[in-house]
């Protein structure tokens, strides 16, 4: 143990994903069996600069685990992005007596935590929490396993109206500008094409690959659509797919916050558990501005520089499989 840190300041920043209160438990609890002090920030960034900070001991996070959302709720703070801004959160840090930060979110919470460590030098950790799977340096993010699952049983169920109809669906999910959870709740659904943003495709290769017309044999079809797709969003792409062709008739489903909400599944549970330890035992162990990551089923520690330049790639593996059986 190098660092010298008794009190450990807990928050969840950007959009709540399902298991973030999975990962608060494990940072509350694994302070209380090291002997420090925890304390919880309200709202991200925001409580850090009002000063809306409570002391959390292990019992105060009983009966979370299951719960998805976040018990220390989030919120996107544009006064964090000014230097008065940070310089508030660091002086309620002060008052507190904090003297390291784990913050759970995105590559926005990151991002932020790199930029208050550069200033202030406050020890700090981050745990990614995200649906959206898109940060380099982590196999998986909390909150991704549950939302493409939310998204699969939205799927089947759209399945069996779309086939009782004989229509087209075009699902659109979340994601951001990842298509993570278009393509694997696409292959999981058995979907008939799927758009993500990382695939350059054109809407005339989507629409041949699509097999739209009577010829397809199919007498129902759903396409998923990743939101940060490059060819339209799903109620662009049903209309242009409605001008070339009345073989179907076209419904759009947008799942929008639902993948957000929900039990997060044993995966994400477990995730954040060895996660949210993993981030209090690195601070004990000197880590400071870097992610906790899960690699090969192993968790690592990524240095703000080593991940921030780069995106979190789809294997080649999982859109070749998607064509395939797509056919
Ligand atoms: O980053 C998580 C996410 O759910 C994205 O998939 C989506 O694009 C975005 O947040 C929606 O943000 P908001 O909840 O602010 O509308």
């Amino acid at each position: 143990m190098t660092n010298k840190i008794l009190k450990i300041g807990v928050f969840t920043s950007g959009g709540d994903a399902p298991g973030m209160n999975a990962a608060i438990r494990a940072v509350v609890r694994t302070c209380a069996y090291y002997k420090l002090e925890c304390y919880g920030i309200f709202r991200g960034y925001e409580g850090m600069i009002e000063g809306d900070i409570t002391p959390l001991d292990a019992r105060s996070v009983g009966n979370i685990l299951q719960r998805g959302g976040t018990i220390l709720k989030s919120a996107r703070s544009e006064e964090f992005k000014t230097v008065e801004g940070r310089k508030k959160a660091h002086e309620n840090l002060k008052k507190a007596g904090i003297d390291a930060l784990v913050a759970i979110g995105g590559d926005g919470t990151f991002t932020g935590l790199h930029k208050f460590f550069q200033e202030f030098a406050i020890p700090s950790v981050c745990i990614p929490g995200t649906i959206d799977n898109d940060l380099a340096g982590t196999d998986y993010t909390i909150g991704y396993d549950t939302a493409t699952n939310t998204a699969v049983e939205a799927i089947d169920k759209i399945r069996d109206t779309a086939l009782s109809h004989n229509r087209l669906f075009f699902i659109e999910v979340m994601g951001r500008n990842s298509g993570y959870i278009a393509i694997n709740s696409g292959i999981a659904g058995g979907a008939g094409a799927i758009i993500i943003p990382e695939e350059k495709v054109s809407f005339e290769d989507f629409y041949k690959s699509l097999n739209a017309g009577e010829d397809s044999a199919k007498t129902s079809n759903l396409v998923v659509v990743a939101e940060g797709s490059k060819i339209g969003d799903a109620h662009t792409l049903a209309k242009k797919v409605a001008e070339r062709s009345s073989y179907f008739d076209i419904k759009v489903t947008v799942l929008g916050h639902l993948q957000r909400g929900g039990a997060p599944t044993y995966f994400d549970r477990v995730l954040a558990s060895r996660m949210g330890v993993a981030a209090v035992e690195g601070l004990l162990h000197g880590k400071n501005d870097a992610m906790v990551g899960i690699k090969d089923n192993v968790m690592v520690y990524n240095v703000f520089d080593s991940i921030m330049t780069r995106r979190h790639e789809i294997d080649e593996e999982s859109l070749r499989i998607a064509r395939i059986l797509s056919i």
